[in-house]
C-alpha cells in the first residue's frame, strides 16, 4: 500500500525551452552541491529522450561545469532503449555526447543501464548496481531523478497499457512495448518515488494537451502514468514551457 504523502507538485514555468533548461541546470548545480555538503555525494538518475539534452550540454560547459565537484556525482539512467550504446536511439548516447564525456565526472561514477542482449538480464544487473550503491536500502534514494513525459503522458519507460505500471517491488524491470515491437529498461514508478527531489523537464507544444490530465484530471494512471510520479517523502517539480504550459 502506497504510503506517499501526496506532496503537491511545484510548477514553474519559463519563456521557453531555453530558459527552462538554464533554470534545471541551476537548480541541479544546487541540489549537487547541497548534498556534497550535506552527505559527501549526490546521486542523480538522468532522463533520456531529447528534452534533457539542453540540461546536460548547459552543465557541461564553462557557465556550470566548475561550479560542480564532479567527483562527488553519481550518475543513473531512469530508462535505456535496448540498442548499443554507440546507437542515434541510446539515451547513453545522448547523455554522453552532451555532458559525460565533456564534464571532469570518474568513469566509475557513470552507472550506464545495459540496452544490448537479453533485457530482463540486463534489468536485473542494474537493480544489483542499485542495491550495492544504495548499499542495503529498502528502495534506491536518490538525491535527484530527472524526469521528461511524453505527448501520450508516458514517462521513463512507463508506457500506458504496459506491465511495469503494477510493479510494486522491483526497482528496475525490462518493459515490453508493444508499439516499439521492442522492450525498454526502465525505473518503477515505486524506485523512482523513493527519491529525494523529483524534477520533470517538459517543452512545446506537443505535450499542452496532455499535461492538464496528468495534472488536474481524473486519476488514470493505466492511460497516464506521469500520474503514478508521486514522491513517497520527497519533493515533485515541473519545469515547464510557456508552449507545454498553455492549458493548465
Ligand atoms: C525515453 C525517455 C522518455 C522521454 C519522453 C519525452 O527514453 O524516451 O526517458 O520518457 O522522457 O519520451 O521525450 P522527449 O523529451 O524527446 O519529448
Amino acid at each position: 500500500m502506497s504510503t506517499s504523502t501526496e506532496t503537491a507538485p511545484n510548477i514553474h514555468v519559463f519563456d521557453d525551452a531555453e530558459a527552462v533548461a538554464r533554470a534545471a541546470a541551476e537548480r541541479i548545480v544546487d541540489l549537487a552541491n547541497a548534498a556534497k555538503q550535506e552527505k559527501g555525494s549526490f546521486s542523480i538518475a538522468l532522463a533520456g529522450g531529447s528534452t534533457p539534452r539542453r540540461v546536460y550540454e548547459l552543465l557541461a560547459s564553462e557557465d556550470f561545469a566548475n561550479r560542480v565537484e564532479w567527483r562527488h556525482v553519481h550518475v543513473f539512467f531512469g530508462d535505456e532503449r535496448c540498442v548499443p550504446p554507440s546507437h542515434a536511439d541510446s539515451n547513453y548516447r545522448m547523455a554522453n555526447e552532451s555532458l559525460l564525456s565533456r564534464a571532469p565526472l570518474p568513469e566509475m561514477n557513470v552507472h550506464a543501464m545495459t540496452g544490448e542482449g537479453d533485457a530482463v538480464a540486463n534489468a536485473r544487473l542494474y537493480e544489483d548496481d542499485l542495491r550495492e550503491f544504495f548499499d542495503g536500502a529498502s528502495w534506491p534514494a536518490f538525491d535527484l531523478i530527472l524526469l521528461g513525459m511524453g505527448d501520450d503522458g508516458h514517462t521513463a519507460s512507463l508506457f500506458p497499457g504496459t506491465e511495469a505500471l503494477g510493479e510494486r517491488t522491483a526497482w528496475v524491470v525490462a518493459n515490453w512495448v508493444d508499439k516499439f515491437k521492442s522492450f525498454r529498461i526502465t525505473l518503477t514508478a515505486p524506485a523512482i518515488n523513493h527519491a529525494a527531489r523529483i524534477m520533470f523537464i517538459v517543452t512545446g507544444a506537443g505535450k499542452a494537451d496532455r499535461l492538464p490530465q496528468i495534472l488536474g484530471g481524473e486519476r488514470d494512471p493505466q492511460h497516464l502514468p506521469s500520474q503514478l510520479i508521486r514522491p513517497e517523502s520527497g519533493a515533485l517539480d515541473w519545469y515547464l514551457d510557456e508552449a507545454a504550459a498553455a492549458k493548465l
